[in-house]
């Protein structure tokens, strides 16, 4: 990855490290979009509005009954009338016992490790007491992806030269700012708020002891100095999405691990080719290779390799060691989440984030056993990687990632499984996956069966490396996928299955003026939507997508959309939150009742030439001297009531 401008924002940027090229006919896309009537470019909107005028009346056909909000960018956040958000926690706020008040002019590793870390992406409510469906007291838990240096302390100015500033304190500071947060929150009198001595608060960091387990698990290219045995490890770095299991444990996604290590061995050290096909090079984003050996990939060539992988623990025991599945294999992951197959196999749909990468799927060995926990623990220590091919009829083929199966042998470099899982990426080549644009969220849909795959963007897809599921060259906004397991809409899903069918569910970007658009035609000019980042479903199978990457230039803020999935509304996305100027928008999740939405405000004052000192933005507290904060929110139907209905 090469050096970005410095007046670039933080905000890791994925230039792709994939060489695999693979041209496919042009014109395939327009044959998986013209299957389905609604889904129409915004060149042929106006005749087919014509035709069905009831359709591109304002408010459309979409079954979601909220004024949409307008496209607009600002210091502040919006919601859509008749809603209100509150902030639930911010960075800094107190999350353990004894943890200080929040004093941004003078940190602490030691206060930030009991605090709420920073830059907040996956969150997931998990009910109290476990097992409840209780929809006003739960266990917050929330990834720390990564830290802005240049928003974090005063007097290191804007930009990516900040990071290299950091002081040796300060780089603990932003360790300890990483990982995760299990937070009690409870809901009274309408207000969500942290419980302060909640006896399951707990934070995870970059120091946080760890067990790697599965196929991998004490390789030899896992193996370091501070552990010879390739089986623990410290902490956990940039979490971004994640899921959970139906065994109640959470599952985080470690993605872009690459940039917290440097050296010379990146490239003339004996792992350089596997280090270029992960993005792992000379220069480190941040200061942490000059204080801490394991960041220095001269004196500890491997520890890249522990980085990288699902992580699995127990929100319910504090005391839980998180443990790093390495049979849901290596890269740079976004996103887990499960279904449960027909068969009562469990099946986590996972992305790796970067340009020209794959989507994979993990179908454990053995079925879910509901009433036997003890059987569930290690269920994702068992089973099947696989890679999903794209093929233009239509159809896609999930293919296993198992050693001694086609190419992956040892005449090709793979000596066992282990080594297949910690080369992910280049066993998935050779396999001949499709390079997607970008995948972020990978979801099912409990209503339907249908798994939602959210392409980011991919500025560097050019005509000759179309494929038939990323069908647009410079895909500046991205665009989501929709995958139909065998199935889907009966309510015995084989999720498991290795094939599958595909359909495009829309093409972002503004209608009219950005090429190769597809939504609903009564699409608005405020529900278009550019770069889908993550997703969840309401109780109706409605799909809502947060965004990361909106064009600020064009005046357009990072949002929560939402739109029907099936029926008249599909693919008519409606604007419902927008964000303060600099943030995206992450992890969006329902209390089981669907009357409360959580979401992560991410980066808020990531712009260009934003600085502690001179942010772009003082959200959410508006105060002097007090740096813009990533938090939590929580948004409600003012009165009560379901979101969005
Ligand atoms: Fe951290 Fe793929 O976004
Ligand atoms: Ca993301
Ligand atoms: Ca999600
Ligand atoms: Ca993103």
């Amino acid at each position: 990855m090469p050096p970005l401008d410095d007046a670039e924002p933080l905000e890791i940027e994925d230039i792709g490290s994939n060489p695999t090229r693979r041209e496919t006919l042009a014109g395939i896309a327009e044959r998986r979009f013209s299957r389905r009537g609604m889904l129409v470019g915004a060149g042929a909107a106006a005749a087919l509005a014509a035709a069905g005028p009831a359709l591109a009346e304002a408010e459309g056909p979409s079954s979601l009954g909220f004024r949409e909000l307008s496209h607009r960018l600002g210091q502040r956040d919006a919601v859509a009338e008749g809603y209100e958000s509150q902030v639930v926690i911010r960075w800094g706020d107190p999350v353990l016992a004894d943890a200080p008040p929040f004093d941004p002019a003078a940190q602490t590793a030691a206060a930030q490790a009991q605090q709420f870390g920073y830059n907040n992406d996956y969150l997931d409510f998990f009910p109290l007491p476990r097992g409840s469906a209780s929809s006003d007291h739960g266990l917050l838990v929330v990834n720390h992806e990564y830290t802005n240096t240049n928003l974090i302390f005063p007097g290191l100015g804007a930009g990516r030269s900040a990071a290299q500033k950091a002081s040796a304190e300060q780089s603990a500071v932003e360790q300890a700012a990483h990982g995760l947060s299990v937070v009690e929150i409870r809901r009274q009198d309408g207000r969500w708020a942290p419980v302060r001595d909640g006896r399951l608060n707990r934070r995870i960091t970059a120091a946080t002891p760890m067990r790697i387990s599965g196929p991998a698990a004490g390789h030899e290219r896992l193996k370091t100095n501070a552990d010879p045995t390739g089986t623990r490890v410290l902490g956990t770095l940039n979490n971004c999405s994640g899921g959970n299991t139906p065994w109640g444990t959470v599952l985080t996604a470690e993605e872009n691990f690459n940039v917290y290590f440097g050296g010379a061995a990146a490239t003339s050290g004996a792992q350089r080719d596997h280090y270029k096909r992960y993005g792992i090079i000379a220069e480190s984003n941040y200061a942490w290779p000059r204080y801490e050996d394991r960041f220095n990939l001269d004196k500890e060539p491997n520890e890249p390799n522990r980085f990288g992988w699902v992580v699995e623990f127990d929100p319910y025991d504090p005391d839980s060691v998180p443990v790093k599945r390495t049979a849901l294999g290596h890269f740079k992951h976004e996103a887990c989440n499960h279904a449960i197959s027909a068969d009562g196999r469990v099946v986590i749909y996972m992305g790796d984030d970067e340009r020209f990468e794959y989507i994979y799927k993990f179908v454990t060995a053995r079925p879910f056993a509901p009433n036997d926990p003890a059987a569930n623990r290690d269920l994702l220590d068992e089973g099947t990687l696989y890679v999903a091919r794209f093929a233009d009829d239509g159809t896609l083929q999930w293919m296993p990632l198992v050693h001694g199966e086609g190419p992956l042998t040892a005449a090709n470099g793979f000596a066992s499984q282990a080594e297949v899982l910690i080369e992910t990426r280049r066993a998935a080549d050779l396999l001949g996956a499709t390079p997607m644009d970008r995948p972020e969220d990978v979801e099912p849909n409990p209503a339907t069966g249908r798994v939602y795959a959210m392409l980011t963007n991919n500025i560097s897809r050019t005509t000759q490396r179309l494929n038939p599921a990323n069908p647009r060259a410079a895909n500046a906004h991205g665009h989501v996928v929709e995958i139909i397991p065998p199935g889907a809409g009966t309510g015995r899903v084989d999720h498991a299955a290795t094939t599958a069918t595909w359909e495009i569910f829309l093409m972002a970007g503004k209608p009219g003026l950005d090429p190769g658009t597809r939504y609903h035609r009564a699409t608005s000019d405020q529900g278009w939507l550019s770069c889908p980042d993550n997703c969840a479903f309401d109780k109706h199978g409605r799909l809502w997508i947060t965004t990361d990457g909106a064009p600020a230039a064009a005046g357009v803020a990072d949002g929560l959309y939402a739109a029907d999935t099936r029926g008249y509304g599909r693919a008519l996305p409606r604007l419902f939150y927008q964000a303060p100027t600099g943030a995206e928008v992450c992890g969006p999740c329902f209390t089981p009742d669907g009357e409360t939405i959580f979401l992560a405000i991410q980066h808020p004052g990531e712009d260009p030439g934003s600085s502690y000192d001179r942010p772009s933005t003082r959200w959410p507290d508006f105060q002097e001297g007090m740096p813009p904060r990533p938090s939590v929110i929580a948004t409600t139907r003012k009165g009560g009531g379901e979101i969005g209905s």
